[in-house]
């Protein structure tokens, strides 16, 4: 109804508009119509009356003539007759001839002429015809017409118009509000039928399906899907994202179910220190994440055991149970010789596969030797976890780069595993990955998954069109789904998170004690600005850009000199690896050439940190920084964007946030920049530092937001939700004996 109203209003008012302006000109022009009609008329009687006139005017019988003029305006509309002689004087007249129209004057209406005259009872109109006779002037009959009737006539088509113009709306709103409504119905059943992908041949007879409504209906079906799978789930769960809700997924959707795990690193590392052994949890939002499913199903994680007493604490069968305090699940640990090690993590993995698919201008190395143990690695994870399943068909969770071929073998052996695979790095365009002399077997290995993940909707199109370049199989593009050698692989985006902090279970010092303490042990004035940036080492991480942008910041806005400074935070990583030396030492030469141009007495601007610190410091200099610098080249996710925004309670601080990252799409309300662009990096800067605390608040909590809801439980949790409905599809299909859903793309749809 409001919609029709919308409509009918301006309707209404546009022929109201319309019939203001007509109704005058019609006015005028029927007004022109009935002079000319009189006129004719006067002339008609004029031309009947002069024969008899003359004659009577030459008997100049008063009597006769009076006589006569009372028999002629028996006319019911000529209202009076005169006639003035040569010499101007009204001679003869009616009774009715009015004193106001005199034969001589200004306002005398000669010969030939007509003219309109407002009287007390009404207008008259004039018409003076001259009579002669043998070629002598005998004087002019004035006739004068009723004009009553014509402003009678002319306010009844005032009238009829306006009825006319009303009517014609109402016809007019009536067809359109009735064409529009039966549209409406048609395009919504036609949207309806497309989002169930019926088409709208069926709808529109034989025209071709609506194509205009095609990219609409994808978007809609996607946008629908995504709500309700996320409602869908909220519902199931009743709550938002959290440990628990993990396990209730596990437990109403995969009761019963073995979980395994396999990733390069593990999540309890046992070191000898000092001859005694101590356990690291590796800060890893990875193990934040899987940790509370191995949990609540008692699963294995099979990893490297890398650390120093890993052998110290393993059973006959490499096992050992963790947490250490309350065990409930087992480590499965791998053991790989030093050259083991060199060729497939070292080599192959971190030389090879992490340049490939960053794009931060380091040249990837590939070596046979080095991928002769990529393979022989991935083939003992892989048998360790076929050791380890005690069902054919386990839920995998095959972890990063590190492990690409592990798919296929498990996949070869167990063939109603559900293997989730998450590659939790970029992927690279197709040209760029051909690079990999072996890009085929990664393919090959990567396609045995039952759910292949990525961070982000980038990332997958990537990897699609890198599969549709490289290898012989059917892409459904619309539900991203890849065929390959009769079996189905889902590519999906599952944006990785962190957890989203629980403050009892992390009791931290208050703001204001982080910003007094980082303060203190860096020995700065308290007053004094403080930026912080935290990664391991790497090329990819923009630490060498960030310090040009601090030198440009300093360099365009001295007033900062000595107010501001930036303590980096760097965990030693790789480094056995030349170009991460390289890369250190080019860190430390930058930081101290900085310093040196900048520094004073008892001040620098970077204060480089080159060492591992535990989640617990690091979360001080996150709540104690005026700002953050996340400056990757290149970046899956970074998960160090997001713990700054979890960590700030307080609703202040400001993220300066590479638009290279994965995060960035996530977190557009922070200060998003161009790494390579240092200007632009120092700009940011200028505006962090200056940025009043209204607006720190105002981005802080709609980022806090965002993170909180998308924590990395939803991320474990989608992941798992999307192979139980998978697991239950196959189960279906087994027992309808229609053979394994994996197998056709028509029923995985
Ligand atoms: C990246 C990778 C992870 C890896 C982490 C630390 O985030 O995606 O798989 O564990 O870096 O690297 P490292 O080589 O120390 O395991």
């Amino acid at each position: 109804m409001r919609l029709s109203l919308r409509f009918l209003l301006p309707l209404a008012l546009v022929l109201a508009g319309l019939a203001y302006a007509v109704i005058p000109l019609v006015d005028t022009l029927t007004l022109k119509w009935f002079m000319r009609d009189l006129e004719l008329r006067s002339q008609l009687i004029a031309g009947m009356m002069e024969g008899p006139l003359t004659d009577l005017l030459a008997s100049e019988s008063k009597t006769k003539l009076s006589v006569y003029f009372q028999r002629i305006t028996k006319d019911e509309r000529l209202f009076a007759i005169g006639f003035c002689d040569p010499s101007n004087q009204l001679t003869y007249k009616t009774d009715t001839y009015p004193d106001s129209i005199p034969c001589a004057g200004d306002t005398a209406v000669n010969a030939g002429q007509t003219t309109l005259v407002r009287l007390k009872q009404g207008a008259v109109h004039v018409s003076a015809v001259g009579i002669e006779a043998n070629d002598r002037q005998l004087g002019r009959l004035m006739l004068i017409h009723d004009m009553s009737w014509v402003e009678r006539r002319s306010s009844d088509t005032k009238w009829y118009l306006f009825y006319l113009f009303a009517v014609i709306g109402v016809v007019i709103s009536l067809v359109t509000v009735l064409v529009a409504h039966l549209s409406w119905l048609g395009w919504v059943a036609g949207v309806r039928a497309m989002i169930r992908g019926e088409g709208l041949a069926a709808l529109i007879g034989d025209q071709k399906p609506g194509a205009d409504l095609h990219p609409l209906a994808q978007d809609l079906r996607t946008l629908i899907h995504d709500l309700e799978a996320d409602k869908r789930m909220r519902d199931e769960n009743q709550m938002s994202w959290t440990p628990v809700t993990l396990k209730t997924i596990l437990h109403d959707h995969l009761a019963g179910d073995e979980v395994l795990i396999g990733s390069n690193r593990e999540p309890y590392i046992h070191n000898w220190r000092e001859q005694r052994i101590e356990v690291q949890v590796p800060a890893s939002g990875v193990v934040t994440a899987l940790e509370p499913i191995m949990r609540a199903c008692s699963g294995v994680w099979i990893a490297h055991g890398s650390g120093t007493a890993d052998r110290e604490v393993v059973d006959a069968h490499d096992h050992v149970r963790v947490p250490p305090e309350n065990p409930e699940y087992e480590i499965r640990r791998i053991w790989m010789s030093q050259e083991e090690e060199v060729g497939y993590y070292y080599g192959f993995a971190n030389e090879g596969l992490w340049p490939l698919c960053h794009l931060a201008h380091v040249r990837p190395v590939f070596r046979s030797s080095d991928w002769e143990q990529y393979k022989k690695m991935n083939e003992r994870f892989a048998m360790a976890i076929i050791e380890e399943a005690k069902t054919d068909n386990p839920v995998v969770l095959v972890q990063d780069y590190h492990l690409a071929l592990v798919p296929k073998i498990v996949r070869d052996r167990l063939p109603h595993a559900t293997i989730i695979t998450f590659w939790h790095i970029p992927w690279p365009n197709p040209e760029r990955y051909a690079i990999c002399p072996w890009y085929r077997e990664i393919l090959e290995g990567l396609l045995g998954s039952s759910i292949l993940g990525f961070h982000t909707r980038f990332h997958c199109s990537n990897f699609i069109n890198t599969v549709d370049r490289s290898l012989e199989t059917r892409i459904d593009w619309d539900s991203s789904m890849i065929s390959f050698q009769g079996k189905l692989t889902a590519v999906n985006h599952y944006p990785i998170s962190i957890a989203w902090p629980d403050r009892a279970e992390l009791p931290l010092p208050s703001e204001s004690e982080c910003r007094a303490h980082i303060r203190t042990i860096n020995a700065l004035p308290q007053a004094h600005r403080v930026g912080v940036g935290v990664e391991r080492l790497d090329y990819t991480k923009g630490i060498l850009e960030r310090f040009l942008a601090i030198e440009r910041l300093l360099e365009l806005q001295p007033e900062w000199i000595g107010k501001f400074s930036f303590i980096q935070i760097a965990a030693p990583s790789r480094s056995k690896i030349e170009e991460y030396q390289q890369l250190t030492q080019q860190v430390i030469a930058s930081a101290d050439r900085i310093n040196e141009r900048f520094g004073r007495e008892g001040y620098r601007p970077i204060h480089l940190r080159i060492e591992h610190h535990e989640p617990k410091d690091v979360n001080i200099y996150y709540r104690g920084a005026d700002l953050c610098i996340v400056s990757s080249l290149h970046d899956g996710m970074n998960l160090v964007a997001k713990e700054f925004v979890a960590a700030r309670e307080d609703e202040q601080g400001v993220l300066i946030l590479s638009q290279f990252t994965g995060s960035a799409t996530e977190l557009p309300e922070a200060l998003i920049i161009n790494p390579y662009n240092i200007d632009q990096c120092a700009a940011a800067l200028h505006l962090a530092l200056a940025m009043p605390p209204v607006e720190q608040r105002a981005r802080m909590r709609s980022m806090r937001g965002i993170v909180q809801e998308f924590n990395v439980y939803r991320w474990a949790g989608r992941m798992l939700m999307d192979a139980a409905r998978m697991r239950q599809r196959a189960r279906l299909a087994r027992q309808m004996g229609v053979g394994d859903v994996r197998t056709t793309m028509g029923d995985q749809a």
